[in-house]
């Protein structure tokens, strides 16, 4: 069988949509949306699942929505601009709980309704694009290729407006650039480059400096409701261990509800930041542990914490710390 006639019925964790064959086997196809009827060619076959690709959209499902962006579908940058908000927001409140009950071996996870941004549009703070032989842009989809662009839609405005002065006079410098903003300000510098101001996040009525290279939260207008949620949900007490901490954002919550945090971040630039954001709220109560969280874990054996909180990247918790994990005892 080469081609087949599918309903799509979700959306899988890549952003593929998913559908079933008659024999029961699942077919991921890219760029459909649920309720979606599609007329695909199969592209890639197996004994469990097949890989289908749209040679003709049937009927649009009422999760169906017009992209914003004219590069949707060949930048690699986004995968769900044809998908409903509301649509995007089921589906990742559903992958959640599916990776929970598949990795996590509980049966009912409790998720609620995934938070929404204030906007679907215009959200990202930061982003990351390549310079090369004088034009701008993001990758193209799975491929090493540049897909030049002068505007993104989902970059707050006045980093889409810093992306078209970029993009309308071309750096000498090739390579990665980062874009980032702050309260006020525009940061555009090649990867990392040292001496590159600290931009400045607004987090309610703190503020929480993050240098060139290091890891900020990308969508802007939720900073402050990500990090008020996660000071609610931890409560207060003694002690709090928090894993990954970055640059702070949610360290210095946590600073105010415990009377000892300890703190650890393995990249030493974001460690910087976070002694200095530390210090300028005047928070002396965090002990910052300047190394892997798979070192610094077996430190913290048997501490028995109030809270233990993890924000790792997306990659997770290192293969095989997870009985360290357990050994804090929290
Ligand atoms: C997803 S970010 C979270 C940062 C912070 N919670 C925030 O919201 O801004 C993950 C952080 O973990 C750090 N990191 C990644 N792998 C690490 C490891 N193995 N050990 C320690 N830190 C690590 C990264 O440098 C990054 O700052």
């Amino acid at each position: 069988m080469s081609r087949a006639e599918l309903r799509i019925e979700s959306l899988a964790a890549g952003g593929d949509g998913v559908a079933h064959l008659p024999d029961g086997r699942v077919v991921f196809v890219p760029f459909t949306a649920p309720g979606d009827l599609v007329r695909v060619r199969l592209v890639d076959t197996r004994a469990r699942f097949a890989r289908g690709r749209v040679e003709e959209l049937l009927e649009a499902g009422p999760a169906r929505a017009l992209p914003a962006c004219p590069a949707f579908g060949s930048c690699g940058g986004c995968t769900w601009q044809h998908v409903d908000y509301a649509a995007q927001l089921e589906a990742k409140r559903r992958i959640l709980c599916d990776a929970i009950r598949r990795i996590g071996g509980l049966d009912e996870p409790q998720v609620g309704p995934v938070m929404p941004s204030p906007s679907e549009y215009a959200y990202r703070g930061r982003t990351r694009v390549r310079v090369e032989g004088g034009r701008v842009g993001y990758l193209r989809r799975r491929s090493h290729a540049l897909c030049a662009v002068s505007r993104c839609p989902v970059l707050v405005p006045e980093l889409d407006q810093r992306l078209r002065e970029l993009a309308a006079h071309p750096p000498q410098r090739e390579g990665e650039w980062e874009l980032a903003s702050g309260s006020g300000e525009v940061r555009a510098t090649p990867l990392g480059a040292p001496g590159a101001a600290r931009i400045r996040l607004e987090v309610g009525d703190r503020r929480i400096g993050v240098s060139s290279g290091v890891f900020a939260q990308s969508n802007a207008l939720m900073l402050d409701a990500l990090a008020s949620r996660v000071g609610e949900a931890a409560g207060c007490g003694e002690l709090a261990v928090e894993l990954y901490a970055g640059a702070g954002l949610l360290t210095v919550g946590l600073a105010e509800r415990f009377d000892r945090v300890v703190a650890v971040e393995g990249d030493l630039t974001a460690v910087g930041d976070l002694r200095a954001n530390l210090a300028e709220a005047g928070l002396d109560g965090v002990e910052v542990l300047a190394e892997s969280v798979e070192r610094a874990l077996g430190g913290l054996a048997g501490c028995s914490p109030d809270l233990l909180l993890l924000d790792p990247p997306r990659s997770g918790l290192a293969r095989g710390s997870a009985d360290a994990l357990a050994a804090v005892g929290a």
